[in-house]
């Protein structure tokens, strides 16, 4: 089902209901009662990407809300990768697009038919909740189906064809959730961490397929490789694992410092080893004298994922997730690399579900083991200032960047 025939099923059913003396406003007063925080406005703010490396923060009229939808006050949303490339190329030809995909934020109308979220928890105003995929081929599916699967494919709001109701991104106030949209109810965290899901979800998922391989352990010896957000998140994954023996590999000492605060234990700046037999030997190095169990590879690098079978002893196991979109080819030596060392290897797209669900987990985790999740967001601007957002984020300044909506959260 696409969102155009969602909207005209609601417009129907909105026309019927209405002609039934039964409209929205209807509904019993516990579920459409605006939040705490207030009156609901008449008006939606979105950022709207309406031409190359160009938003403009468009007004809307509040939609009304279906007996299967959710209205949410949007308190923050990430700052993406994939937003970075739509602002600069629009490779998916969405513009005129509501953008935004690591969004949270507050219910503040439901219609009578929610009660709880994808994974069984009750739903009720005032909830933090974010949102994970609209499963436009098989709305019926559930979490649980889920399990071996990921979800690449489904549609995700901040990625979504515009239509008439327009609050289809999280970079807005607020945004409507429609029926056949997996939601879950996050009260429990803080807004950094729920602004952290989505990237966070993407390691869990990695780490869950690199325990697929029986290699990774214990007391394994880990290189990760790469670290942005991915990489660094990578580690902290690691870490509440109880894996303790990480040596991060970057060429920024930035970010190197900071692997180290997320819990490596020993750093090495490709930058400072010429030729790869140099830096293999400073990986080896790091671990006393050992190549190392594992490796992910966490950098868009064609040339970084011909490298890192070299950090990897005989017998171990690479997960390659650093390659979301298409970075190009890369050359490895079939007997060298992994037909003589019997390396196994690991590929990891996206997440599952059940993936998203152990995410809230993990960053519970996180802070638990006094890992600084927090420091990951190092830039948040106001929803009018997203086009600076977006330049800060290409520009490479910080790790990252967030919008936040309310200043007292900034
Ligand atoms: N598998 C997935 O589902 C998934 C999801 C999101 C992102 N990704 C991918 O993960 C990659 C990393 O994402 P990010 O947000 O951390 O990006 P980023 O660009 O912020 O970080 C990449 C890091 O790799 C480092 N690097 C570059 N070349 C290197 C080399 N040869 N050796 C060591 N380090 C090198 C850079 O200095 C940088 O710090 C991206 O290419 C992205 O496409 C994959
Ligand atoms: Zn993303």
């Amino acid at each position: 089902m696409d969102m155009n025939s969602i909207n005209i099923e609601e417009i129907v059913k909105q026309v019927l209901s209405g002609m039934a003396g039964n409209s929205a406003s209807a509904a019993p007063a516990a579920a459409s009662a605006p939040a705490a925080g207030g009156e609901i406005p008449k008006v939606a703010h979105v950022a709207m990407l309406t031409g190359l490396e160009h938003f403009d923060v468009k007004e809307f009229p509040m939609p009304e809300v279906g007996d299967d939808d959710i209205l949410v006050r949007v308190e923050g949303c990430g700052v993406c990768g994939t937003d970075a490339h739509e602002f600069k190329r629009d490779p998916f030809g969405l513009i005129p697009v509501a953008l935004g995909h690591e969004g949270t934020g507050e219910i503040v109308k439901m219609g009578k038919n929610v009660k709880k979220d994808s994974a069984g928890k009750e739903l009720k105003l005032g909830d933090k909740v974010v949102t994970c995929m609209i499963f436009k081929d098989d709305p019926d599916i559930t979490m649980f189906d889920l399990n071996k699967q990921n979800v690449g494919g489904a549609d995700v709001y901040g990625l979504l064809p515009d239509d008439d109701i327009h609050l289809n991104g999280w970079f807005s106030d607020y945004i409507l959730i429609r029926k056949g949209s997996t939601v879950f109810n996050v009260s429990d965290l803080d807004l950094d961490s729920r602004i952290l899901i989505e990237p966070c979800a993407v390691l869990v998922h990695a780490v869950e397929r690199a325990k697929t391989t029986n290699i990774l352990r214990f007391n394994s010896r880990v290189v990760v490789q790469g670290c942005g957000p991915i990489g660094l998140i990578c580690i902290a994954v690691l870490r509440t694992m109880g894996v303790e023996n990480i040596t991060a590999v970057d060429g920024n000492e930035m970010r190197l410092n900071f692997a180290k605060e997320m819990g490596a234990t020993e750093t090495v700046n490709f930058t400072q080893h010429q030729g790869i037999e140099a830096l293999a030997g400073a990986v080896k190095d790091s671990f006393g004298g050992h190549l190392a169990d594992f490796a992910f590879q966490c950098t868009g690098s064609p040339v970084a994922h011909s490298n890192i079978y070299k950090f990897i002893r005989n017998g171990g196991g690479l997960c390659e997730l650093g390659f979301f979109i298409n970075g190009g080819d890369a050359t490895i030596n079939p007997h060298f690399d992994i037909c003589s060392k019997e390396i196994t290897t690991v590929g990891s797209w996206v997440y599952t579900l059940r993936d998203y669900a152990t995410t809230f987990d993990f960053l519970k985790r996180a802070k638990g083991i006094g890992l600084p999740m927090e420091k990951l967001i190092t830039h948040r601007f106001a929803l009018e200032d997203i086009n600076e957002a977006l330049k800060t984020n290409l520009e490479m300044k910080g790790l990252k960047i967030a919008i936040v909506n309310d200043s007292k959260n900034r």
